[in-house]
């Protein structure tokens, strides 16, 4: 009998971020082929991640165009997922979360009645405006995906209840996790973090479609007052390459001596700055993974969560976009030691880690039993 193979697509940093440990996880087995197609909805920003994991896509369709749409993204994925799904004829594809590539690359492998294993399946708002549009895309994966690999149990219960086979839903844990456990170092150093030393260092991302214009001006008009109300804290901000939030950032932020704008950083540097922050503001949807894993507190500056696990936990807080409300939440934290100490706790929901090897494991018996 001839080896499976199992097609691998993910296009942005994020996935690349949680895919690479399940394409390292397979290679090393050598049980079953894993092929990669990369989208390249992401440019710069996966190849920042292919190169530490060391990952050689087999196929890139090279999509990405400066300032693209959703029409763009899925219009381009799809079509080229058509040449690589009849060239390689795979026996499983397997996407990851909520983007426009794992969208159109599911939609893709369902029009030509290829199973599709959707990792970190589950995860829902139920809001379909928050997040834009990756909640539709979440769900639209999950209705034609045969295996969901659920990151928790609360991720796993919202399957269920929408109906899907129990006994093709699977508590693995995120693959983040795995990622995280690579990365972070004791005797790491960085120029931006001698710059910090002896302050407390914010780190904050943002990039959310639905936050961009107003909601995100009021987030940097709130952590620009706050690094000038607070003598002891400095900022660092790699900003994403999203030319639209680089112009908005620039205009609220720049001059701001405390706030380091800076180009986005390789993973296994951010992680390490993460681990050596004193409190994260994102509106990102990984870095409410892996902060909870680390012990940071996170103020998620979104209406909307679909990482309820590390609000229960009592690591991440939901603030809004209103700029006040970043402010006032902010300030508590920096003003208010027992407050920071209540969110400073390292809890991890996600798993232990073997997120890969579970999902490597269940994919060689389902395969080898035609599940
Ligand atoms: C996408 C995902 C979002 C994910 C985010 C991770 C969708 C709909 N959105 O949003 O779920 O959270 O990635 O970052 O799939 N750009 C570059 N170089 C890069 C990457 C981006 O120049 O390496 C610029 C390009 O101008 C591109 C723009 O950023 O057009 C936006 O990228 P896109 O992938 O369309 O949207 P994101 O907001 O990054
Ligand atoms: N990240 C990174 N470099 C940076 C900022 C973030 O490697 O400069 C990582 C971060 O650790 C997390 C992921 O990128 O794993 C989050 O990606 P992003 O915020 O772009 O997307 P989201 O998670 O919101 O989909």
């Amino acid at each position: 009998m001839s080896e499976s193979n199992v097609l691998l697509v993910f296009g942005t940093r994020p996935e690349a971020i949680k895919m690479c440990p399940l394409v390292l996880e397979l290679k090393k087995r050598g049980r079953m082929k894993a092929t990669v197609c990369v989208t390249g909805q992401h440019r710069e920003m996966l190849r920042q991640v292919l190169r530490t994991f060391c990952v050689l896509p087999d196929y890139d369709l090279q999509i990405m165009r400066p300032g693209q749409d959703l029409y763009d993204v899925t219009s381009r994925v799809l079509l080229g997922m058509r040449e690589v799904l009849r060239a390689e004829r795979p026996d499983a594809v397997l996407v990851h979360g909520d983007t426009s590539t794992a969208f159109a690359a599911s939609l893709a492998a369902f029009y030509d009645h290829i199973p599709i294993g959707h990792v970190e399946a589950g995860l829902r708002t139920y809001d379909l405006s928050s997040p834009y549009p990756e909640e539709y895309n979440r769900q639209a994966i999950g209705l034609c995906a045969r295996w969901h690999f659920a990151p928790t149990q609360a991720a796993r219960e919202h399957l269920l209840r929408e109906g899907k086979d129990p006994s093709h839903i699977y508590v693995t844990g995120n693959t983040g996790i795995d990622a995280l456990q690579t990365t972070v170092r004791a005797d790491y150093t960085h120029p931006e973090l001698d710059w910090a030393r002896g302050s407390r260092l914010l780190v904050i991302t943002a990039h959310r479609r639905e936050n961009l214009g107003q909601p995100m001006r009021a987030m940097f008009r709130a952590l620009r007052r706050i690094v000038e109300d607070i003598p002891d804290v400095k900022a660092v901000y790699p900003i994403h390459l999203n030319p639209e939030v680089r112009r908005i950032a620039d205009e609220e932020l720049s001059g701001c001596a405390s706030i380091h704008l800076i180009d986005p950083l390789p993973v296994e540097d951010f992680h390490n700055f993460l681990s050596r922050s004193y409190l994260i503001l994102t509106d990102s949807g990984g870095i409410q993974e892996e902060a909870p894993a680390l012990g940071k507190p996170v103020l998620v500056m979104r209406d909307t969560t679909e990482r309820p696990e590390g609000v229960q936990a009592g690591t991440l807080k939901l603030t809004g976009t209103g700029e006040e409300a970043i402010y006032a939440a902010c300030r508590t934290l920096l003003d208010d030691p027992q407050a920071y100490r209540r969110m400073a706790q390292a809890q991890n929901p996600y798993g232990d880690g073997t997120a890969s090897r579970q999902i490597a494991d269940i994919l060689e018996g389902a395969l080898a039993h035609g599940q």
